[in-house]
This record gives structure tokens, sequence and C-alpha cells, in this order.
């Protein structure tokens, strides 16, 4: 059994004597550190059994936190995420932090620890002088270093064995839109940079005839690593799974958590399934706005590649592309 010694204190009862250290140590990867340390924040009663049986798992398999269907590592990981979301309210928005604790509870998921309650009005009181949005502007560029540069080690999936490198996104961390595409292709492997070859190439037309200029967006993958086969000399891109795509998300939620943009669209069916959490129709969702949480408003397109490799109708699937990109662009502008 497992016990916060605060909510100990809370019911008069003495704390537990820290248990012996056991024999017999053994090592996590680095990642479990990090997903225990934001989990424990979560005012789950659960949260440390939880931890617990993630870290037996650990133990007889190191390499546990690659397996990304996991239930037990998914359910730590939503956890993870309710906090961090509830953490990025507390610094984004310390004005919304007035509270008495109730009102705490009321807006928060995860219903934040007292320690967490207590930071955030120690940050209040820091933070009234301040322009919320330099402050907010300055850590996110060294939170997005960060990521990026934790990103590059990315070993989630088995997709970083083959590829070059990771593929971060690119763009101005203020952008209102953030553009996801399905994986970098080969040149964007070599180029560690998203969208450079043809279909990029396609892409910045697209945009540049919609009246978008690429140069104030964010642009991304849903998977950071190429996956592909290879054909002789050549290297034929291959569709990312449901495992891999989900073992990259946490990627592109914290790229948006950080730039927080108007708009996030989905080029194809890999990034949609990536930001809905679920296979999705790209036809019943195209041409509108979906309110969606942690990402702004949601709009869906197809991919750009699609138009590379479509026979029928090439001309009139190009025009609907940049159409659809002539609604963001003005809903982007309306929003702003
Ligand atoms: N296709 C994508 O989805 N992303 C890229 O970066 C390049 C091609």
């Amino acid at each position: 059994m497992w016990q916060v010694e605060s909510e100990v204190d809370l019911f008069n009862m003495a704390p537990a004597p820290a248990p012996p250290a056991a024999e017999g140590a053994f090592s996590v990867p680095r990642p479990f550190v990090d997903l225990a340390r934001t989990v424990i924040r979560h005012r789950d009663p659960e949260r440390f059994s939880l931890l617990y049986a993630f870290l037996c798992r650990l133990r007889d398999n190191p390499r546990a936190m690659e397996d990304a269907a996991d239930p037990l590592l998914r359910r730590l990981e939503l956890m993870a995420r309710a906090v961090r979301r509830d953490m990025h309210k507390t610094r984004a928005f310390p004005q919304l932090c007035e509270p008495g604790e109730d009102e705490w509870k009321n807006m928060s998921e995860t219903a934040l620890m007292p320690d967490l309650i207590a930071g955030a009005q120690a940050w209040e009181t820091q933070m009234v002088a301040a322009s919320v949005a330099e402050m907010a502007g300055g850590n996110v560029t060294k939170r997005w270093e960060s990521v990026c540069a934790e990103a590059a080690h990315c070993t989630r999936c088995d997709l970083y064995k083959h590829a070059t490198q990771t593929v971060f996104g690119e763009g101005p961390l203020g952008a209102s839109i953030v553009f996801v595409g399905e994986q970098p292709g080969d040149q964007e492997d070599l180029a560690g940079k998203p969208f450079v070859g043809p279909a990029g190439q396609l892409f910045d037309k697209a945009l540049a005839e919609a009246g978008i200029d690429r140069k104030r967006t964010y642009v991304t993958n849903a998977v950071k690593h190429f996956k592909f086969v290879r054909r002789g000399k050549r290297r034929i891109h291959e569709k990312p799974n449901g495992g891999e795509i989900a073992a990259c998300r946490s990627w592109i939620q914290q790229e948006l958590a950080l730039i927080r943009p108007e708009l996030t669209v989905a080029l194809g069916a890999t990034a949609a399934r990536s930001l809905f959490g679920k296979a999705v129709t790209i036809s019943a969702l195209r041409g509108k706005g979906h309110a969606l949480a942690d990402v702004g408003e949601a709009w869906v397109t197809v991919h750009p590649s699609f138009l590379l490799r479509v026979r029928d109708n090439k001309e009139e699937e190009y025009a609907r592309f940049v159409e659809d990109l002539g609604h963001i662009g003005k809903r982007a502008r309306a929003l702003a």
C-alpha cells in the first residue's frame, strides 16, 4: 500500500517508516523516470500501485516502455498527459488560478495535488507585473528545444533503427496554424526537415496559391521517423501502423501544447488519426473545423502526396486542396 505523507496526516495516522532498501537494484530507462515524476502528481490514489506494477514489468522486460499498445503504459501516459495539461494551464493562465481549492478542482480534470496548487499561487504572485505572453514565449522556446533534443533520441518504436534521424517540426512557435503531415519521406529523412521533397514542393505551391505564407506556419509530422522498405538502392515509403502512430503521439502533443495554435491541420489519414486518437474518414471531416481538446480547432484535408499519386480528376483534386487551404487561412485570420 502506498500513501502520501500529507494525506496520512490528514487522517491523523502516523506515516509508515520507509521500507529498507531492497537488494538486487536494477536500472530503468530514463523515460520511465520522467513518466513517473509526472504521474506521481496525479491525484488518482492508484497512481503508486500502477507505477509500481509497471516498474515490476520493466524489471522483467527492460524494453516494456516501447510497447505503445500496453494498456498499463497507456493509462500512465494518459495520467501524465492530464497532469501536463493542468500544469500548462497553471503556467499559461495564472490569472485563472486565483482560487479557492474548490475552484481548482472544478477547472482541473486531474484535481491537482495541493503542492501544485500552492505552486500555482506562488507563480501567480511572480507574474503580476509581467506580461503572460512574454513569459510564456521565453519558456516555450526553451521547452521546445528540450523536447526536440529529447525526440532526437526517441526509441519508442522500432522506426529509429533504420531512419537517418528524427525529423522534428519546424516553424515559429507563435504560429497560429500547425500543419501535420504523416511522416518524413526519403528527402526529409536525409535533410532532417519536414516537407522538403516532392510532396513538400507541391504543398508550398498550394499554400502560396491559397495566400498562406509557410514561413508563418509550423509544419510537422505525426510520425517523426521515416518508415520504408528497401528496393535495390531505393527506399520506398511505407505507411506507419497504429502502434507507431500511438508511440509518436506524445511528441506531436507536446509540440501542440507548446505552440497552442488556433488551428491544427491534419494532412491525410495518418495525421488525422494521430490528432483524433482514432481512425477517421477524411471526406466526412473535410471542409470545416472540429473542436478538439489540446489542439485548438482541428481541420482535415488530403495529404499532398495523394495529389501526386492520384490519376483521376488530378486538377480538380488539387483545386479542392487549395480551396481547403483557403478556408483554413481565412479561419485562422478570423480567429487571430
Ligand atoms: N510527407 C509527409 O507527410 N511529411 C513530410 O515531411 C514529407 C512527406
